[in-house]
């Protein structure tokens, strides 16, 4: 297989992702402007491989510093990571995103049509599911009804691909949808670098487990589950990584054209409590928190059908949620001590 372009390669799956391909004797080639990562990122994941990794710090929805990337590095295929994904800021700034994420994706598939690349692996989300009480989801569960801006931008791109490869048969695509990735890379040398105060439950329990937040706020214990808080489907970023290589490698052997999608997830509905008590348990410190009122645009519960992805891709998860919170709080631990030696 050839050079692949991941874009937001440095970015917390992105990164993660890197590490699974040279693993598997793949060759990612990063496109990434840092605007949503660190340097420190991209030294981690060259610790980890062992090697350099070749590096274009370029805004991908810029076309003519994109073009000249394909023309430099000549790839076979593409992951395209890049986008906003903060639900909240959204919300505030629909335009923003649908600037960003609708207009990047646009110009990567001009580029990659200009180059004669067919080969895509897309990031998207069980976002585009809405709120639905059909659990757990299936890839043929009802899309559309997407419950934030940022939702709704990975409905249209995934609209966007259907439509490109119905009119190019030789385009092949991978749609992925993640449910809630978590966790870090087990060596503690790459996790998720949440700017400012975190909006996702997992950087927020280990900065309150960290003394850095006073306490974490569970949103709503009055729904209709077990223990009253909500569930979600939370995946290891090791085992969403190597699906991509999975991903990639399905695609290269497709004789056909091909414009698939697949839910990235466990399979298992955790709720928020629980994910705070098995934090508790496996770290073996207290997570101060309170109860609040319900978040605006949470759906109660959201899980994945995972039987497509096992049976084509030959995919399932391998690490648990308690090894994704014993891996974020290594990870927190790494960032504590960098920034007491610095
Ligand atoms: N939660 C809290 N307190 C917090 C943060 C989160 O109780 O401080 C709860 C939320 O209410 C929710 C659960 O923890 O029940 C998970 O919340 P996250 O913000 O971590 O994740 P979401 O499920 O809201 O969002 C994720 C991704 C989005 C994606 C969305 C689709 O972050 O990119 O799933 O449902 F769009």
């Amino acid at each position: 297989m050839g050079k692949t372009i991941v874009t937001g390669g440095a970015g917390f799956i992105g990164s993660h992702t890197c590490v699974e391909m040279v693993e598997a004797g793949l060759t990612p080639v990063i496109v990434d402007d840092l605007r949503n990562s660190e340097e420190r990122v991209l030294r981690g994941l060259e610790k980890i491989v062992e090697r350099t990794l070749p590096i274009h710090r370029i805004d991908c929805g810029d076309a003519d510093s994109l073009d000249k990337v394909f023309e430099q590095e000549k790839p076979t295929s593409v992951i395209h990571f890049a986008a906003d994904k903060a639900v909240g800021e959204s919300v505030r700034d629909p335009l923003k995103y649908y600037s960003n994420n609708i207009g990047s994706l646009f110009t990567l598939l001009r580029v990659m049509e200009k180059h004669g690349v067919k080969d895509l692996v897309f990031s998207s989300s069980c976002t585009v599911y809405g709120d639905t009480d059909q659990l757990p989801v299936t890839e043929t569960s009802p899309t559309g009804a997407a419950a934030s801006p940022y939702g709704y931008t990975k409905v249209v791109c995934e609209q966007m691909l259907r439509d490109a490869s119905a009119a190019d048969p030789l385009l092949r695509v991978v749609m992925l949808r993640y449910f809630n990735p978590v966790g870090a890379h087990p060596s503690g040398i790459i996790g998720e670098l949440p700017i400012g105060v975190p909006n996702n439950l997992i950087p927020f329990i280990t900065q309150a487990a960290a003394g850095l937040r006073d306490r974490l706020t569970v949103f709503g214990d009055d729904y209709p589950t077990r223990d009253g808080s909500c569930i979600r489907d939370y995946i290891h970023v090791v085992d969403l990584a190597k699906a991509h290589v999975l991903a990639l490698q399905w695609i290269a052997e497709q004789q056909a054209p091909a414009c698939e999608v697949f839910n990235l997830g466990t399979g298992t509905g955790n709720t928020v409590l629980e994910a705070v008590h098995t934090f508790e348990k496996e770290n073996g410190v207290k997570v101060p928190f309170v109860i609040g009122p319900r978040r605006a645009g949470d759906v109660m519960a959201m899980y994945a059908d995972t039987t497509k992805s096992r049976e084509v891709l030959g995919w399932s998860t391998k690490l648990t949620l308690a090894d994704a919170l014993r891996d974020a709080w290594h990870w927190q631990q790494t960032i504590a001590a960098d920034k007491a030696s610095s």
